[in-house]
């Protein structure tokens, strides 16, 4: 049985190659995968909402049934409000577990059982790759083609290139 909407929510400062591995993946799961950016991240962003939208948008577009779509405040607020059936995660490595067995329960708790969250494992070729890692060894001239989507990677380099 297919669920009709899945939610796959996350900063995306920006999206990786790991990231897109799980829509892809997620994607075949459902009719319908909105990939959510939350727009109030107490994360410090180095790209603005419009520009982590645009990167989504960029690197999805093809994709059956994926939309991108910013949000903000509770993720199970945006659940309920939105007839999404289940919340998709990506696990990297164990470590990972702890946290996300808590949000998966508190999730459970405010949307009163209504949706899911689905576990992905994520491709062991990413499974060290984070949004801060990859901006990290960007800044300092390392090598991260690959890990990036190419789009991503060009958005990333005239990034630089401008505020330089
Ligand atoms: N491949 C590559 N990187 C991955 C990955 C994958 N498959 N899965 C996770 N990551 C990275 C992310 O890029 C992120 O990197 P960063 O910390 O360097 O930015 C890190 O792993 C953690 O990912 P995640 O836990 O998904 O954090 P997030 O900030 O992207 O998203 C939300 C977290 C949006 C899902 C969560 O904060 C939320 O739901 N917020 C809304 C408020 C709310 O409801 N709070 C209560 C929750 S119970």
């Amino acid at each position: 049985m297919k669920i009709e909407k899945m939610l796959y929510a996350g900063t995306f400062d920006p999206v990786t190659s790991g990231h897109l591995d799980v829509i892809r993946r997620a994607s075949a799961l459902t009719d319908e995968l909105v990939v959510g950016v939350l727009k109030n991240s107490g994360k410090h962003c180095l790209f603005t909402t419009e520009e982590r939208l645009d990167m989504l948008r960029a690197v999805t577009e093809g994709i059956d049934g994926v939309t991108v779509e910013e949000f903000g405040g509770l993720l199970a607020d945006y659940v309920m409000a939105n007839g999404v059936g289940a919340v998709v995660r990506g696990l990297r490595a164990t470590t990972d577990f702890e946290y996300e067995l808590q949000m998966a329960q508190m999730n459970a708790r405010l949307t009163c059982g209504a949706a899911e969250t689905v576990f992905l494992m994520t491709d062991p070729k990413y499974s060290f790759v984070s949004s801060s890692l990859i901006k990290e060894v960007f800044s300092l001239g390392g090598n991260i083609e690959g890990l990036v989507p190419d789009k991503v990677y060009e958005y990333m380099t005239l990034h630089r290139k401008e505020t330089e």
